[in-house]
């Protein structure tokens, strides 16, 4: 894990209020694994004076395409604009200073990516399922389950689909996709795949429902929370979730940033929620 100075290489709008931002990040391509993130931060300027945690998206490599151009090295991140910090983000172009902390926190576990797989998307919970899509043996025993609210939160579609897995999509509105909520996919693709893995991300309320569907039909899920953060490296606590066995006689409490932000649901206490301060944070993005 490293503190980089780099620049943004381009940064456009994919869809209403969702932007995709590339950036160069030498030894990136190297280093980052499926469901790791890096802390953002705009040089230049004192606010937002925290951090901002964002998923790798893509690690890949520009080749060089002249003599006086060599090859970079970049990572691409998505980000929907909720609040100070993305919305500076937002205005920034090729060449703007930033700095990035990372890779940071524990991917996927890879191991459990063979035979069947499904990965479920809520909203811009999507972005860390793109790495551990291109990182599965055989595609076409994969299925990403892409779900939003409106036919605007459903992004890179084709993208996976370019990877050769299998995507369904479904909104609340019916705008785009299936009508209906996602985990109502996952529960029919189960009754076809019952032995598949599973892996989510998304707002909290969806990931409970995963867990919730998962366990019930003993189906092995791996999770990867957005839980709110201020350093991203272990050291302020604030990202801390219960873990299994979790009592107030006996409290165990997980890191996010450090253990997370992939977990094994087995490895968490689910009973009432997740979060250690109740918070349903991730709710309504
Ligand atoms: C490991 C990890 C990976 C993430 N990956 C992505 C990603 O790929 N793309 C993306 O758009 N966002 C991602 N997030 C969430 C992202 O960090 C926040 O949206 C961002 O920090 C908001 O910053 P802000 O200054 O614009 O908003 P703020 O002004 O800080 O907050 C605006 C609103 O967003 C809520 N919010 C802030 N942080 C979070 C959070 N972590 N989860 C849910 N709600 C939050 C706040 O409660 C508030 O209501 C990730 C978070 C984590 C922890
Ligand atoms: S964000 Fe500070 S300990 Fe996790």
């Amino acid at each position: 894990m490293k503190n980089h100075k780099t620049i943004v290489l381009s940064n456009q709008e994919i869809s209403p209020g969702y932007f995709r931002m590339r950036i160069l990040a030498p030894e990136y391509n190297r280093l980052a694994k499926p469901g790791q993130f890096v802390m953002f931060r705009v040089q230049r300027s004192l606010l937002p004076l925290l951090r901002r945690p964002f998923g790798i998206f893509r690690a890949g490599f520009m080749p060089a395409d002249c003599d006086t151009m060599p090859p970079k090295e970049f990572i691409e991140i998505i980000y929907k604009v909720v609040g100070s910090g993305t919305e500076i983000m937002q205005g920034l172009h090729y060449g703007d200073p930033i700095e990035l902390l990372g890779p940071l926190g524990a991917g996927f576990d890879l191991s459990l990516t063979g035979g069947d797989s499904i990965m479920v998307g809520g909203g811009i919970g999507l972005v860390p399922l793109y790495m551990l899509a291109e990182s599965i043996a055989d595609p076409s025993r994969a299925e990403v389950l892409i779900g939003g609210r409106t036919r605007d939160d459903v992004i890179t579609v084709t993208e996976f689909e370019r990877l050769g897995v299998k995507t369904f999509v479904s909104t609340e509105d019916g705008s785009l996709g299936d009508e209906g909520l996602v985990t109502r996919v996952l529960e029919s693709r189960l009754e076809k795949k019952p032995g598949a893995r599973v892996f989510a991300c998304g707002p909290m309320p969806m990931i409970r429902a995963v867990e919730k569907i998962c366990r019930s039909r003993g189906v092995q899920l791996q999770v990867s929370l957005e839980e709110l953060m201020a350093c991203g490296v272990g050291a302020c606590l604030g990202c801390v979730v219960k873990g299994e066995g979790h009592t107030n006689d006996n409290p165990s409490y997980l890191c996010t940033c450090k253990v997370g932000p992939v977990f094994h649901a087995g490895d968490l206490a689910w009973e009432d929620t997740v979060s250690a301060d109740d918070c349903e944070c991730g709710a309504d993005r």
